[in-house]
C-alpha cells in the first residue's frame, strides 16, 4: 500500500496523527453526503427499499470486514454505549458475580457495567497494568487471564487499550472465558478497521464498534455484532423496523410479536438513517478494498523508524508484539518539557492526543514516514536544556 492522502481533504499544512480521536472524512464520502442531503428535499424519491437495502449492504460490508458469514448478526447502533446497553440488558448478573475490565477503559465501557453490577450486588473487577515498564503488556495480559475465574460473568475489553494501544490477547482471553463459562464482549472502536479482527478466530459474544474512528465513517453511527448468546434476548427499545415482515408497510398495524432474525432486534429505531448509512457503507467498502491487514502493515511501515528513535531517546513505547501499529502511546519522561512539546506540535500543526503523561499517536493511510519524522523533530526540540 502507498500513502492514500489524495483520497482525503486534509489541509496541506496539517499533519493529522489522531484517527484515534476522529477519522478525517474521505472525499468520496463528502460527495455522497451532498447527494444524500439533496435527496432529503425530495422525500417522494424514497421507496420502501430505501428503508432496508442500504442497511442490508452496510451489514454485509461490516460482516465481511470482521469475517462472519451472517450479516443478520449485525445490528445498527448510534453509539458504543447503545450497543453495550443491549449487552447489559441481557447479562442476568447474579450476586457475587464479576465483570472483568482492564484499567482505565473508555467510560462507555465501564458505566454500563457499574449500574448492572450495583443492581445485582455483583462487582466490576478492574485489572491494572504493572507499574514497571519492562514486559508491561505481557504481564498485564497474564494478570487478565489469571483474574478470569468461575465468578466471571463477562470480560468486557478492547482489542487494544484506547489510551496507548496495548494489545489484549483476545484469543487467550476467549479460551479462558470458555473454560469458565464467561462471556467475551469487545469494544472494537479503537481497532476494527485498522487491526485485523476475525469472528471466526475469536468467537466474541458481542463486538461493538463506533463508526467515526478506524471505520472512517460519520459520527453517530456504529455497528455491533451479537453472537448466539443474544439470539433470544431483550433489546433496550422496541421499534417497528426490527419486527418480522416490517417491509410490508400495509400490514404494520397487524402487530407482529416476532423479531427479524438473530441480532436484528438490537438495531436502533430509525436505523435506515438515509444520511449516515450510505457514508459508513462507503467507508467500510473502501476498508475492505484496501484490506485491514494492509492498513496495519502500512501503519507499521511508516512508524518503525520513528519509534526506534523515540526509544533511543528513552521514551517508553510498549513492546512491538504487545501493541498495535495504528495506535500507540509514547510515555514522556522528565527529559521532555511538556510545554515545549505542546508548543512545538502547535507550531508544526501536528495533531495527536494527550492522555495523562502519554502522547497518543494514531496514524492511518493518509500519513507517511515524513509525518512521523516531523513528530520526532518536535520531541527532539522539547528536550530540556542543561
Ligand atoms: C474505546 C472507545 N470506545 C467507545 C468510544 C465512544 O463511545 P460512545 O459511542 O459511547 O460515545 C470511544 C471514543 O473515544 C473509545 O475510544
Amino acid at each position: 500500500m502507498h500513502c492514500q492522502r489524495e483520497k482525503f481533504n486534509l489541509d496541506p499544512e496539517i499533519t493529522y496523527l489522531n484517527c484515534s480521536y476522529m477519522s478525517p472524512q474521505m472525499k468520496q464520502l463528502e460527495a455522497i453526503g451532498i447527494d444524500v442531503m439533496k435527496r432529503q428535499g425530495k422525500p417522494y424519491t424514497y421507496s420502501i427499499n430505501d428503508f432496508f437495502e442500504p442497511v442490508a449492504q452496510l451489514k454485509k460490508a461490516f460482516a465481511d470486514l470482521i469475517e462472519t458469514e451472517t450479516p443478520d448478526r449485525i445490528a445498527i447502533v448510534p453509539s458504543v454505549s447503545y450497543g453495550l446497553a443491549n449487552v447489559a440488558n441481557n447479562l442476568h448478573l447474579k450476586e457475587g458475580e464479576e465483570i472483568l475490565v482492564a484499567d482505565e477503559q473508555f467510560p462507555s465501557n465501564i458505566y454500563a457495567w457499574q449500574r448492572v453490577a450495583d443492581e445485582a450486588k455483583a462487582k466490576v473487577k478492574i485489572v491494572p497494568p504493572p507499574t514497571a515498564q519492562k514486559d508491561r503488556g505481557k504481564i498485564w495480559n497474564e494478570a487478565i487471564l489469571t483474574a478470569i475465574t468461575d465468578q466471571t460473568k463477562m470480560v468486557a475489553i478492547g482489542h487494544v487499550h484506547w489510551k496507548d494501544g496495548t494489545l489484549f490477547d483476545l484469543k487467550a482471553i476467549r479460551e479462558k472465558t470458555n473454560k469458565h463459562g464467561a462471556l467475551l464482549v469487545i469494544d472494537g472502536t479503537q481497532s476494527v478497521g485498522a487491526l485485523p479482527f476475525s469472528v471466526k478466530e475469536i468467537y466474541p459474544d458481542a463486538l461493538i464498534c463506533g463508526g467515526y474512528k478506524w471505520l472512517m465513517g460519520p459520527y453517530s453511527l456504529g455497528v455491533a455484532y451479537y453472537g448466539p448468546y443474544f439470539d433470544n434476548g431483550i433489546p433496550i427499545e422496541e421499534n417497528w423496523l426490527n419486527r418480522l415482515n416490517s417491509e410490508d408497510f400495509t400490514g404494520l398495524v397487524d402487530y407482529q410479536p416476532l423479531y427479524r432474525p438473530l441480532a436484528n432486534r438490537y438495531s436502533v429505531g430509525e436505523q435506515s438513517n438515509f444520511i449516515l448509512t450510505p457514508l459508513l457503507l462507503a467507508a467500510i467498502q473502501q476498508l475492505n478494498t484496501w484490506g485491514v491487514d494492509q492498513i496495519q502493515a502500512y501503519c507499521q511501515q511508516i512508524t518503525t523508524a520513528a519509534i526506534a528513535e523515540m526509544r533511543d531517546m528513552d521514551l517508553f513505547i510498549e513492546a512491538d508484539n504487545h501493541r498495535s501499529a495504528h495506535l500507540f502511546g509514547v510515555t514522556l519522561n522528565d527529559k521532555i518539557n511538556p510545554d515545549l512539546l505542546k508548543n512545538a506540535l502547535e507550531t508544526a500543526k501536528i495533531l495527536v492526543s494527550f492522555r495523562g503523561n502519554a502522547m497518543r499517536i494514531g496514524p492511518n493511510v493518509y500519513n507517511d514516514e515524513a509525518d512521523l519524522a516531523k513528530l520526532l523533530d518536535c520531541l527532539k526540540k522539547s528536550i530540556k536544556k542543561g
